[in-house]
């Protein structure tokens, strides 16, 4: 049976992929509501079946207000998770150990890393217990341990690498108690966004891939994805990617 989602909450659905996603949900399920969560909130796409709320780790308070909020309301049957930074103003990819910084590396995991973790805390305890539900967070190719080749941007792959290492923990505790829901990592593929456009340049001719494309091969990640494959991650195109 396809999975038909009624209740989604998209984290980052400020940014390409996450707004391109909330887009494909509305689109693919006419009567989902879809609960958008944004530091920006301003930019989270205007729909009648949208509810913006404000997302910040300053306000972890806020956070579990709304989660106990979205729970006494009905719960989740999927929770997107599509934060994330490769780089800001005062933490740049490190090309070399010489560049690390605490700040730096505490900029990158504190977004990568913690703030997945929070949400999770929160909001995974609303997936359903007796039909599917799906957390899926937004990881990166490049925070696979055994894929990595080239080195660099030491703070992204291990923040990275740290989310897919708390998606399994939590894939393990939730499999006690949710027999029907899964937890999974995503790469969504090199996607054109505000995060990508520094590094867009000499990339072979194809390889930058619409949000909106992106988002949708995503969500077939999601619809297809089942019980036995808890804890993993997988690429845009189905194919599970190595810890
Ligand atoms: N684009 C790619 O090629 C690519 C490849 C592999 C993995 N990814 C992953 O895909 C995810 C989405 O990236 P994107 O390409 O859509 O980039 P994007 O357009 O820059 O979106 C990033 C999103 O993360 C939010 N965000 C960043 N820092 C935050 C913080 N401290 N607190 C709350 N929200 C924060 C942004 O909020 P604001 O709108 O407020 O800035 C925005 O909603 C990321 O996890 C990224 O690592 C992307």
């Amino acid at each position: 049976m396809p999975f038909s989602p009624q209740r989604i909450a998209v984290f980052g659905a400020s940014g390409a992929i996450g707004t391109a996603f909330v887009h494909e949900c509305l689109d693919r399920f006419e009567t989902a509501k879809v609960f958008c969560f944004a530091r920006s909130p301003d930019r989270i796409p205007v729909h009648d079946r949208v509810e913006s709320h404000d997302l910040s780790l300053n306000d972890l308070e806020g956070l579990k207000a709304r989660a106990e909020a979205l729970k006494a309301s009905g719960g989740l049957d999927l929770i997107f998770v599509a934060t994330g930074q490769l780089h800001s103003p005062t933490a740049k990819p490190e090309k070399t150990i010489r560049s690390l910084s605490i700040s730096g590396m505490e900029e990158t995991f504190h977004t990568n890393t913690v703030l997945p973790a929070m949400i999770m805390k929160y909001f995974l305890p609303l997936l359903p217990k007796q039909q599917k539900g799906v957390f899926a967070a937004i990881s990166a190719r490049v925070g696979s341990i055994s894929d990595n080749s080239l080195g660099g941007w030491y703070s992204y792959r291990a923040s990275k690498a740290a989310l897919n290492m708390l998606i399994r923990c939590a894939a393990i505790e939730l499999q006690r108690t949710h027999q029907n829901s899964v937890v999974i990592g995503v790469h969504p593929g090199t996607v054109d966004s505000e995060l990508s456009k520094p590094f867009q340049r000499g990339l072979p001719e194809g390889q930058l891939m619409r949000p909106v494309k992106s988002a949708a091969l995503l969500l077939d990640v999601i619809n297809k994805v089942d019980q036995s494959q808890t804890g993993r991650c997988f690429a845009y195109d189905g194919t599970e990617i190595a810890p």
